[in-house]
């Protein structure tokens, strides 16, 4: 089947499965390959991308929730103005060791940020809990996200 919808600005179009999961779409077909695979349930986060502007995981999505829609991802973010002043704090307060969590840190941290951007902890702390991450304490990318709120207003 035919799937069309914007990627990263660009509109494109598959011929895939439409079961196919988002994420496969993205790294398989795509070769974007910031977002990964961790559980695979939809409770880690390490596959978020925006869907319509909102962060979704994309490995419980099927290619078809795609359709007609705009998909961004950690690649496509980061080069945005705003999306490189986040990178930029998460390189300056070291919030990543391993990186696996990272793009689904950073796309939701993006969102918070372009969407809301206070500098609170506790609102931070709340836009990231869909984020799991299994080598930092979390205060280091909190952090980076308070800093980026300070820096984006
Ligand atoms: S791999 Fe998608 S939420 Fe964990
Ligand atoms: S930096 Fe390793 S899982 Fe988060």
């Amino acid at each position: 089947m035919k799937i069309s919808f914007t990627l990263n600005k660009e509109k494109v179009t598959i011929d895939v499965d439409p079961m196919k999961r988002l994420l496969d779409v993205l790294r398989e077909d795509f070769n974007l390959l910031g977002a990964k695979e961790s559980c695979g349930e939809g409770e880690c986060g390490a596959c978020t991308v925006l869907l319509n502007g909102k962060p979704v995981t994309s490995c419980i999505l099927n290619a078809i929730h795609a359709e007609g829609k705009e998909v961004e991802t950690v690649e496509g973010i980061s080069k945005t103005k705003l999306g490189k002043l986040i990178m930029d704090c998460f390189d300056e307060t070291n919030a990543v060791q391993c990186g696996f969590c990272f793009p689904g840190f950073f796309v939701s941290s993006y969102y918070y940020v372009k969407t809301d951007g206070e500098k609170d902890l506790m609102k931070i702390k709340r836009a990231l809990s869909g984020n799991i991450c299994r080598c930092t304490g979390y205060e280091k990318i909190f952090d980076s996200v308070m800093l980026a709120c300070e820096r984006s207003n």
